[in-house]
């Protein structure tokens, strides 16, 4: 890319635009256009967006969407889904579309079709979650399998722990799938207590199966196993692996005819529909998992063929760049008003901030502008009786995406209607407020008005789907890749690599043996670090 993305036309444009819009405020751009709300709402594959409680108009649109076609949107999207090597700095094609493309249309990495092995992980995996829920799978002992415990971390685990809470009730209840990520031992022991280790399956899931906190949970598993079973041989039959390291895996003593393959050409956040999925296949099956495949490559083709002004992760990248970059909002709330969705911002923060959490472009250089946001957030009505009050009267900005469904998979009484009342209501509070003359009307004391004002003017997008089903899952979560990927394309940054995460893995590799040491060890860290090491081995002893 050859311009810099403060030099560019069409930035200047918006930061004209922005110096307007910035004096202007929701109420009064509801009022100019009493069509405001459909006209600035779309709908693709079942799911609504209104963005209309956006500080934007739509010469803001439009100039949003004259930079994406300025930096090369259309060129971008293109060579990840044809297979480009586009992950430069690990020389690697980025190809989880691939993974769910239903339509089976060959795609070239390397020069060899993707598709044939895709399709032949798929139907082992659909093999095997067939036995284990059938049980005909069964333990060493002869025993059903009623647990599974996926080991993994990072992107080895944060998708199959929100799909699997997301989808619970398409789950087998019969079969308990339990998740170890954290390497302190309180994880393991928790996720494991009252289990019968003959009824029990270890998913080991990692790409390079060199992961310090995976590898040293599954030798706890192991050790776990046949501290009852007293057998190597049970191994075999309650140990399966999810990697793209054969050797190690083999080297682990798990035999390679249970272990299920993905390609280095599957990011670790983008894996969830890769082979990392087995514990999730195994909850919901085959035909649930194909549903949720159906419902990303749904998503896959609208962004890949929509024109910009209508594509849905497209104009969420959008607003979130004008968010990010012109009014220097750092954060991003994301909330879910479904108890399912629980995890689902805990897995968008490795997704968005693992990939755009660069300070470098392309070419090497550090960037002169504002990259990848915090996401957070929590469902629900929960974080209203939290942290909403920020978002409320703070003094930050905070962009907000709310996410409801129009049918609740447990209609009880009328909690859906009170649960989505208040995602209809916090959306208006936040984008209109309360002035002070409503509060003075409302008979309150003069000292009070003050506290009791609310600005208004805080943006949100409200997302709506009929239902939370495996396909409904498939879509949101590929909309959130893709609004990712835009926005890493107009940062200009590498969305695909994690260069940051490996100092910290290198110096604790270096710490470990100081800690184990018998003889007070040399230390030869900053004087901060020595003390606390130093502090940590006296005080254990
Ligand atoms: O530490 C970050 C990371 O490399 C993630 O990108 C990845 O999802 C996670 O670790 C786990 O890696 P693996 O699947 O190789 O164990």
């Amino acid at each position: 890319m050859s311009t810099n993305l403060t030099d560019m036309t069409e930035w200047h444009a918006l930061g004209k635009l922005y110096g307007a819009m910035k004096k202007r405020n929701l109420r009064e751009l509801f009022s100019a256009d009493p069509q405001r709300g459909p006209c600035f709402s779309m709908e693709a594959e079942g799911l609504f967006l209104d963005y209309s409680k956006n500080m934007i108009d739509a010469d803001c649109m439009k100039s949003l969407v004259a930079l994406a076609e300025a930096r090369g949107l259309k060129q971008a999207i293109d060579d990840m889904f044809s297979g480009k090597k586009i992950n430069k700095t690990e020389n690697r094609a980025v190809l989880h579309t691939a993974l769910r493309n239903r339509a089976n249309k060959p795609v070239i990495a390397d020069g060899k079709d993707v598709m044939p092995e895709i399709n032949a992980v798929l139907e082992k995996m659909a093999g095997f979650c067939k036995r284990v829920r059938s049980g005909e799978w069964r333990g060493y002992t002869g025993k059903k399998i009623r647990y599974v415990v996926n080991i993994g971390i990072g992107g080895s685990d944060l998708g199959p722990v929100m799909a699997y809470e997301a989808l619970k009730s398409y789950s087998d209840r019969d079969i308990s799938v339990r998740f170890v990520s954290n390497v302190d031992a309180t994880h393991f022991a928790e996720q494991t207590h009252g289990l019968d280790p003959a009824e029990t399956l270890f998913i080991v899931a990692s790409k390079t199966f060199t992961t310090q906190e995976t590898m040293a949970n599954a030798e706890t598993g192991r050790a776990w196993l046949l501290n009852v079973l007293k057998d190597q041989a049970a191994v075999a039959k309650h140990f399966v692996a999810v990697s793209t390291n054969e050797a190690e895996v083999r080297k682990f003593g798990i035999d390679t005819a249970n272990m299920f393959g993905f390609w280095d050409w599957v990011g670790g956040r983008y894996s969830l529909t890769s082979a990392i999925g087995l514990p999730l296949m195994i909850a919901i099956g085959p035909e649930n998992f194909n549903k949720m495949l159906d419902g990303f490559y749904a998503m896959d083709r609208h962004f890949a063929e929509a024109p910009f002004d209508r594509n849905m992760p497209v104009l969420l990248a959008l607003l979130g760049i004008w968010y990010n970059n012109f009014y220097g909002a750092d954060t991003h709330a994301v909330l879910p008003y479904d108890q399912y969705m629980s995890r689902f911002s805990a897995y968008l923060q490795q997704m968005d901030m693992e990939s755009n959490g660069k300070c470098n472009d392309k070419a090497g250089n550090r960037v002169n502008y504002q990259t990848g946001p915090i996401i957070w957030g929590e469902p629900g009505t929960n974080g209203q009786h939290a942290f909403y009050q920020l978002i409320h009267q703070g003094t930050k900005l905070i962009p907000a995406d709310f996410i409801g469904f129009v049918k609740s998979q447990n209609p009880i009484s009328d909690h859906h209607d009170k649960l989505m009342s208040n995602f209809f209501a916090q959306t208006e509070a936040l984008a209109f407020g309360k002035t002070k003359a409503e509060v003075e009307a409302e008979g309150n004391s003069p000292e009070l008005v003050p506290f009791k004002v609310f600005e208004g003017n805080k943006p949100t997008n409200s997302i709506m789907a009929e239902k939370l089903d495996p396909a409904m899952l498939g879509k949101l979560i590929a909309l959130y890749e893709h609004k990712v990927f835009v926005q890493g394309v107009i940062w200009d940054v590498y969305s695909f690599d994690q260069w940051g995460v490996q100092l910290g893995k290198v110096l604790a590799n270096k710490i470990l043996p100081e800690l184990s040491a018998q003889a007070e060890p040399v230390l030869k860290h900053d004087s901060s670090t020595n003390n606390l090491i130093s502090r940590y081995r006296k005080s254990r002893t």
